[in-house]
């Protein structure tokens, strides 16, 4: 079986996070969350992987994932001109896949089960499709599935009205059946071409299409909240380690992981689950966690961080709160003398409650 990963698209609910890249690489406990879907399908033993890109910072995708050998994987970039929708994306990768049986994953999504089972199951199955559906709160945000005796009778995106609380998830098992549905496919009322109005026109042409239900951890991360949330999610599921140092008097409580080079200031108090990466300092008096991750060569001082993402090279030296906060790469908050007066250079879309 070979695999596609969407990793294209605007990302403009996570503005202005996206600006300068795709959203797909932003860090989830310090790893991108599309290398999450890179070692899913890996683990399935699928290691020929289509990678979709389009939109801001492509280049990136490239320059992180290069020939998919660091990951034990080979990748084929194909590019997207526009995200004229999912449907369009996997229609791209036709050549690619020729007459195999293919798993898709949209680079957004954020699982903790193996997909290895599902694989296994479809590659000795004579459906046309299958697909991992989940229980939701808020059906109209996603594609969704109507159900009946184990049988799927209607797909359809984003229903105003939805007749079940069944997501359809960003991870599809397909075969190159779905490509002469999707050269029949009309663009929605979004103007995009829909991998659930294909699968409902295959189900509409009596192919079998099967699922599974995902009954535990399951995120399409479109917000800023969603993100906060797989990270902590992500981080509950770690394995702990600590590979820097600790100085006597500081205190660590829970599970935490901490990279070579990173120092833990006497003083600093840390509550797991927590990820600090390499080589930052921790110093003395700040207090980090629970569900907080800190990138690589970042070094926080005074501030207290809880249930936040601060990326790697930041500086925060600052008496401060940070609460459900996410700050990219290279950023500063930091001490003004003249404690009346704010500083800000902000980036378009930025956001601060004060
Ligand atoms: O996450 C699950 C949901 O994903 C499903 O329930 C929906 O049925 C499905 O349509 C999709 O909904 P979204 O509105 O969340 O899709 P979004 O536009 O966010 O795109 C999903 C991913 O695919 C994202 O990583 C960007 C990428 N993408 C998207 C489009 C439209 C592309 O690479 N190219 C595209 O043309």
């Amino acid at each position: 079986m070979r695999g596609i990963i969407l990793h294209g698209g605007h990302g403009t609910r996570l503005r202005p996070l996206t600006h300068t890249g795709p959203k797909q690489l932003l860090p989830i406990a310090n790893k991108p969350m599309s290398q999450y879907c890179v070692e899913s399908l890996k683990e399935a033993k699928i290691t020929d992987i289509a990678i979709i890109i389009g939109g801001s910072g492509s280049n990136k995708v490239r320059e992180y994932y290069g020939t998919g050998d660091k990951f034990g994987v080979r990748i084929t970039y194909i590019e997207q001109d526009y995200p004229r929708g999912i449907a369009h994306a996997i229609q791209l990768c036709k050549d690619f896949i020729g007459d195999e049986k293919f798993l898709v994953f949209l680079g957004d999504n954020i699982i903790q089960k193996s997909v290895g089972g599902f694989v296994e199951e479809f590659e000795k199955s004579d459906a046309a499709a299958s697909i991992l559906l989940c229980e939701v709160e808020n059906p109209s945000r996603f594609g969704i599935a109507e159900v009946k005796d184990g049988k799927i009778l209607r797909i359809m995106e984003k229903p105003k009205n939805p007749p079940s609380n069944l997501a359809v998830t960003g991870i599809y098992l397909l075969t190159p059946k779905i490509f002469d549905i999707i050269d029949r496919l009309k663009p929605s009322w979004r103007n995009e071409l829909e991998i659930t109005d294909a699968l409902h026109m295959m189900l509409e042409e009596n192919h079998k299409i099967t699922y599974h239900m995902i009954t535990d951890y399951w995120k399409d991360t479109g917000t800023p909240d969603d993100i906060i949330h797989a990270n902590g999610a992500i981080l509950d599921k770690m394995e702990p380690y600590f590979h820097g140092d600790k100085e006597p008097g500081a205190s660590i409580i829970g599970k935490v992981m901490v990279g070579r080079g990173t120092t833990i200031k006497n003083g600093a108090s840390l509550t797991g689950p927590i990820i600090i990466g390499e080589n930052c300092v921790v110093e003395s008096g700040v207090t980090i966690g629970p569900n907080t991750s800190i990138g690589d060569n970042s070094k926080l001082f005074g501030c207290d961080v809880s249930n936040s993402i601060v990326m790697s090279d930041c500086n925060i030296d600052c008496k401060i709160k940070i609460r459900n906060s996410i700050i990219a790469f290279n950023s500063s908050i930091i001490n003004n003398a003249k404690k009346d007066e704010k500083v800000f250079l902000l980036g378009e879309g930025t956001r601060i409650i004060m």
